[in-house]
C-alpha cells in the first residue's frame, strides 16, 4: 500500500469546542478523509465526552464521513440515535461486549459501516470469527478514555498480526489505530499495516494550526 492511500481520521476530542465547526471545517479543507467522535460514558471508560447532538451538529457543516468511536456500556442502545443524528460509521468494542455480532448486525441493517476495536492487552485473534462481516478492526494504540496519551510502542507487532489475519481473512477490511499517532508514531502504524490513522492531539493543539497539523502527518508518512 502507498502512504497516499493512508487515511487521516482527526478526532475532536482534542479540538476546542468553543470553535469546533471551524476546526473540523479546516480539517477538512487540509485534505482529512473522515472525522473521528470519541463518545465515552465515564462506566465503559473513566471519563465523558459526548454524544449524538454533536454529531447532528456536524453533519451540517462537513461532508466528511462522520465515525463514532463508542466507548460506552451497551453501545446496541444508542445505534438508531447515532444513525439519525447523521453518522456514517461505528465503531464498537470487543471488550464488554457478550454478543458483538448482535452489535455488529444491528449496525450493518441499519446501512453503516462497522469495526470493532481491541484494547492493548486484547490479541487480534477474538476478531477472527467475526471479520468478515466487518468493514473495519480498530487497533487501540493507548488505553481508551483519554486524549493526549504515548502511543504504546508494545502494539506494533500486533498491527502486524491484525494486519496478517485481515490479509489472509478479509482483504478489503481497514485497519485503522488510534491513540498517540503523531509524526514520529504515524509512519510506525503504518509501516507495521495500518491503512487509517487517528489523530487528536497531533491535529487540534495550540501550537500549529489544523492544516499545518495534517501536513505535517502527510509529510511524515513520505520521507
Ligand atoms: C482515546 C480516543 C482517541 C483519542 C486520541 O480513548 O479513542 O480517539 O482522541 O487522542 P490522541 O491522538 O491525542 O492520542
Ligand atoms: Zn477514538
Amino acid at each position: 500500500m502507498t502512504t497516499d492511500a493512508v487515511k487521516l481520521a482527526p478526532s475532536i476530542l482534542a479540538a476546542d469546542f468553543a470553535r469546533l465547526g471551524e476546526q473540523v471545517a479546516e480539517a477538512e479543507r487540509a485534505g482529512a478523509e473522515r472525522i473521528h467522535i470519541d463518545v465515552m460514558d465515564g462506566h465503559f471508560v473513566p471519563n465523558l465526552s459526548m454524544g449524538a447532538p454533536v454529531i447532528s451538529s456536524l453533519r451540517r457543516i462537513t461532508r466528511l464521513p462522520l465515525e463514532a468511536h463508542l466507548m460506552i456500556l451497551n453501545p446496541d442502545f444508542f445505534v438508531e440515535e447515532f444513525v439519525e443524528a447523521g453518522t456514517d460509521s461505528f465503531l464498537v468494542h470487543w471488550e464488554g461486549n457478550n454478543d458483538l455480532s448482535r452489535t455488529v448486525q444491528c449496525i450493518k441493517a441499519a446501512g453503516k459501516r462497522v469495526g470493532v476495536a481491541i484494547n492493548p492487552a486484547t490479541p487480534p485473534t477474538v476478531l477472527e470469527e467475526i471479520l468478515q462481516d466487518l468493514d473495519q478492526v480498530l487497533v487501540m494504540t493507548v488505553n481508551p478514555g483519554f486524549g493526549h496519551q504515548h502511543f504504546l510502542p508494545a502494539t506494533l507487532p500486533k498491527i502486524r498480526r491484525a494486519r496478517e489475519m485481515i490479509d489472509r481473512i478479509s482483504p478489503g477490511c481497514s485497519l485503522e489505530v488510534d491513540g498517540g499517532i503523531d509524526s514520529t508514531t504515524a509512519p510506525l502504524a503504518v509501516a507495521a499495516g495500518a491503512d487509517v490513522l487517528v489523530a487528536g492531539s497531533a491535529i487540534f493543539n495550540e501550537s500549529e494550526s489544523v492544516t499545518a497539523a495534517v501536513q505535517r502527518l502527510r509529510s511524515a508518512l513520505q520521507s
